[in-house]
């Protein structure tokens, strides 16, 4: 049985567009436009896409904050409206910004309160608590008053609040939006730790080097579709994108060869190659250039990036 299943989702918003002060028409938007997933246990799953996609609408639904106008989704094997009790007992949900904490409360208060609500006892929910406050890195600022938290304070203890009840399942919506680089980075190594640990994990985000770092999966959405899906290995190839093979050659002027040359940043020429196999093509560079007596300088291999593979399907 797959974590999270769903078949034709959809969820359309009835708003009212103001042309002028008098003028207002009426008009849908289909956030989710019969979408179709499924989630192995385990893993790290993304959905990504343009902001207005319906990557929030999506992780609502699939937590049991929204209700879809048609089509199913199942968490943990639970219908997410017939089992919504259900559903929310095994998941763990990180939205942005989250409103549901007390400011009069620390963070560790805040953590503790809503592990208690998870039916566990003071000690379990303040153990639990504390240990979440080393893992996401507030650590000793879980003793401050929320109202003084700073964004990526907050965002921290969002991550420490999904995590109380050991779910099974949790819901990520921009985890690392507002963390300076370390905390980002602790947080992706959180992260991989849950899924290595069994935990599924889906996410959104729209730093892809991060998506292409963590996920196993990845989705595309765009306005309300599921346009691509894989991971990020096969979206590469199924694109057919190339790597880019770059050879500096220590030379006063362009060499002479039949290859594209580009005048380098360091003040040499530059071979550059886009090609599907770079390691043969990296030698054969080299080969033509020192046969032809020149020496070589910085080698490059430039893999291609799941932003390209963004880029290249929300463009088509
Ligand atoms: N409560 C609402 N009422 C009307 N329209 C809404 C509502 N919530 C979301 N929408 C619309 O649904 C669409 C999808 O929104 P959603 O928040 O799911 O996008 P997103 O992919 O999460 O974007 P972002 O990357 O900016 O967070 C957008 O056009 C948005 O304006
Ligand atoms: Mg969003």
């Amino acid at each position: 049985m797959s974590a999270i299943a769903c078949e034709g989702l959809r969820k359309y918003y009835r708003v009212k567009v103001r042309r002028s002060f008098f003028n207002r028409i009426d008009s849908v938007i289909k956030a989710l436009d019969d979408v179709s997933l499924e989630v192995e246990k385990g893993v790290v799953f993304s959905l990504v896409g343009p902001n207005g996609a319906g990557k929030t609408t999506m992780v609502k639904i699939l937590s049991t904050l929204l209700i879809p106008d048609a089509g199913w989704a199942r968490v943990g094997g639970y219908d997410v409206v017939k089992q919504a009790g259900r559903v929310r007992r095994i998941i763990g949900l990180v939205l942005a910004p989250d409103k549901g904490f007390y400011t009069r409360l620390t963070g560790l208060e805040n953590l503790v309160y809503y592990g208690r609500l998870y039916g566990l006892s003071k000690g379990e929910a303040t153990r639990k608590a504390k240990e979440l406050l080393e893992l996401t890195g507030l650590g000793e600022d879980g003793m401050r008053l929320f109202e003084e938290y700073s964004l990526g304070m907050r965002a921290k203890l969002s991550i420490a609040k999904a995590l109380i009840n050991d779910p099974e399942i949790v819901f990520l919506d921009e985890p690392t939006i507002g963390l300076d680089p370390l905390s980002a980075r602790r947080i992706r190594n959180l992260i991989k730790d849950l899924a290595a640990g069994g935990m599924t994990v889906f996410m959104t985000s729209h730093n892809m080097w991060e998506v292409e770092n963590l996920s196993n999966t990845v989705a595309v959405i765009k306005s309300g579709s599921i346009v691509a899906k894989g991971s990020p290995a096969e979206l590469k190839e199924k694109l057919k994108l190339s790597y880019r093979v770059e050879v500096e050659v220590i030379a006063e002027s362009f060499p002479d060869t039949r290859l594209p040359v580009t005048m380098g940043e360091r003040g040499y020429p530059v071979v550059t190659v886009t090609t599907n196999r770079p390691s043969e093509d990296l030698v054969k560079v080299i080969d033509e250039m020192r046969g032809k007596g020149y020496s070589i300088g910085m080698v490059r291999v430039q893999e291609p990036s799941l932003e390209e593979v963004l880029t290249q399907v929300l463009s088509s």
